[in-house]
């Protein structure tokens, strides 16, 4: 089922998620419907406050973008569920890039992040992971990470920028925005 997307401006998006157990309801639905709306709305990662749940779930597909980078034609799937996830180590060189947000359309802002970190988490069978990631793989986890710890990739930007951003923010809180999918 596809849900509406969360907007910037609505509070759930700043909340700090809560971490969910195997009792959770109807996780695996939850886990289905957030991969439903991310596809429809061409997202390739998608937090639980985003669909307006504070819980630590993650997921993402890097499907569209597969053939654009080196790294992410060398995993040997597109699709990963983050459960509680944590970020253990952040290493490697800080990169700026261009980034954009389901919770933000239409806003595009280079945003700095490590080139690689060590992450632990559960997938959806509740199985332990412990990898290291590196890239564009690194940097989607660390955008998701931002929303389960109730920020935004704008959080991130210079106070220029910001400054320079701020009527599209604005619009954006008054729901003033064309987006072509649900939203709340
Ligand atoms: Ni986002």
């Amino acid at each position: 089922m596809i849900l509406p997307v969360v907007l910037y401006g609505n509070p759930v998006l700043r909340e700090v998620a809560k971490p969910v157990g195997k009792d959770y309801p109807k996780l695996k639905e939850l886990i289905e419907d957030m991969f439903e709306t991310m596809r429809n709305a061409d997202g390739i990662g998608l937090a639980a406050p985003q669909v307006g749940l504070t819980v630590r779930v993650i997921v993402i597909d890097v499907s569209p973008v597969k053939e654009d980078y080196s790294e992410l034609k060398d995993r040997n799937t597109n699709t990963a569920v983050l459960i509680n996830p944590i970020i253990l180590e952040h290493s490697g060189e800080i990169v700026q890039k261009e980034e954009g947000c389901l919770s933000l359309p239409k806003i595009n802002e280079k945003v700095s992040r490590h080139n690689t970190i060590k992450i632990k988490y559960l997938d959806e069978n509740f199985v332990e992971h412990i990898e290291t990631v590196s890239g564009f793989f690194a940097r989607i986890v660390q955008h998701e990470y931002d929303h389960i710890e109730g920020l935004v990739f704008t959080d991130r930007i210079s106070p220029l920028r910001k400054q320079l951003i701020k009527s599209k923010l604005i619009d954006l809180t008054k729901r003033n925005v064309d987006c072509k999918y649900k939203f709340k």
